[in-house]
């Protein structure tokens, strides 16, 4: 069962590295590590994750049996922090970053090891913060300040129902769900080698966008958007 056994901890250096350790040593598919703080929260691209204590979902999920089925996980772990709260607008901003009127209100990174059957579903959710520091303040928020009055627990309930209903969903539902809520479509995004107009995803996820030169499509693994 999703979010079954947990282990909790009040401060850790990364739920990811603790789920990661878990995982190595055995512990069943569903199990949950979360956090009140971490003080070496990682991000996606080599990025650090920064909450203020007990202001966040901090929380880690042990998968294992994945295959070719789960290609599109990180699009429906996406869809599933939507869900958790769609009160307030929620977008996604390819391949999964979460916004709420363009600011990141929760980030997802996916480690593990396929060729071992697992991997480790990471995910941050601001919830409660008040305020950001100066380097996030423009391009962060929370839901508290995007004006859901909630609290991390409920939010992390919501969010592992709806994991389990979008984990193992189909593909074509996992599509449907994620690009009526793409927030780039349409707009100019730009990466190392390029820039162009997002024109939404490919059945495999990747990222459509037209350039001067013609359609492209990027891949979440190797490209990063500079937006
Ligand atoms: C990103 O947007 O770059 C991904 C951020 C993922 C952050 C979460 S917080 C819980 C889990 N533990 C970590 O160290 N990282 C993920």
């Amino acid at each position: 069962m999703i979010g079954t056994p947990r282990v909790h901890h009040r401060v850790t250096d990364s739920t990811n590295e603790r789920a990661k350790e878990l995982a190595d040593a055995g512990a069943p598919h569903g199990t949950l590590v979360t956090a009140d703080e971490q003080h070496a929260g990682r991000g996606r691209q080599g990025r650090t994750w920064t909450a203020p204590p007990g202001s966040a979902v901090l929380m880690s999920l042990i998968l294992r049996d994945l295959d070719e089925r789960h290609a599109l996980l990180p699009l429906a772990a996406a869809v599933a922090v939507c869900e958790a709260c769609e009160e307030v607008g929620p977008r996604v901003k390819w391949p999964n970053d979460v916004w709420i009127d363009g600011r990141k209100v929760a980030g997802i990174l996916i480690e593990g090891r396929p060729q071992e059957g697992w991997a480790v579903l990471g995910i941050g959710v601001n919830v409660t913060t008040e305020a950001f520091p100066p380097e996030l303040a423009e391009i962060a928020t929370s839901l508290r300040l995007a004006g859901q009055n909630t609290t991390a627990a409920t939010v992390l309930a919501d969010l592992l129902a709806g994991l389990g209903r979008w984990i193992d969903a189909p593909p074509d539902a996992v599509l449907e769900a994620w690009r009526s809520r793409d927030a780039l479509k349409g707009e100019r995004v730009r990466w190392a080698d390029g820039e162009g107009i997002a024109d939404g995803i490919d059945d495999s996820g990747a990222l459509r966008v037209q350039t001067d030169d013609g359609p492209v499509t990027l891949d979440a693994g190797e490209v990063h958007l500079l937006i």
